[in-house]
């Protein structure tokens, strides 16, 4: 099998990572490390720019992911903003910020990184739409308590393991493990 390091700081995405590679005949390590984010507008470069920091510290084929909510009533907020508005304002903030709006529409965008030299960076995205929920749900992490994924009715937390069937991280993956096994193997 072939294996990938996955540089994160977020272990309960390396699970994920984890069993959705490992279902395309990857195998991922986990490389806890806290990667530098640029402040920017573009969830691409961002990703672009950790996948350059975390080959540099470990000089092996990496995969980093960068990922953003955006919530079509408030244009698109907190998109490339979403790792700090979780720590700052959290999922009760932006029920508080959605009271009143009858649109509750929203997407989860992932961009992964992949390189294997340092200098040629491979980007992978994948897409979610769905609504945000009236209510936080029990378990889950960061927005998956409030996060409902089209098709479905239970936000990504109440789907617990079958969130995987449904999420941007594995489109994001999917896409990569298909490049991978044309172009590299
Ligand atoms: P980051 O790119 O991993 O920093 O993600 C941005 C923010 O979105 C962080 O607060 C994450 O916790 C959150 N996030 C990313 N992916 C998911 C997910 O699959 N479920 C819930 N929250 C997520």
């Amino acid at each position: 099998m072939k294996a990938i390091t996955f540089a994160s700081t977020n272990q309960s995405k390396f699970y994920e990572v984890e069993s959705i590679l490992a279902a395309k005949g990857i195998r991922a390590e986990f490389a806890r490390l806290n990667l530098v984010e640029i402040q920017t507008d573009s969830l691409e470069q961002i990703a672009i720019e950790k996948a350059r920091s975390a080959y540099a510290l470990l000089q092996r084929p990496i995969i980093v992911e960068d990922d953003g909510l955006f919530v079509s009533a408030l244009f698109g907020f907190p998109g490339q903003y979403s790792s700090y508005v979780f720590k700052t304002i959290g999922n009760d903030g932006i029920l508080k910020l959605l009271e009143g709006k009858e649109d509750r529409s929203a997407s989860f965008r992932s961009l992964v990184a992949y390189s294997d030299d340092g200098s040629n960076i491979h980007l992978f995205e994948g897409r979610v739409a769905g609504t945000i929920s009236i209510k936080i749900a029990q378990g889950g992490w960061g927005y998956d308590p409030i996060f409902v994924p089209e098709g479905v009715s239970l936000t990504f937390a109440e789907l617990k393991s079958m969130k995987n069937g449904y999420s941007h991280r594995k489109n994001a993956l999917e896409k990569f493990a298909e490049w991978l096994a044309k172009d590299k193997i």
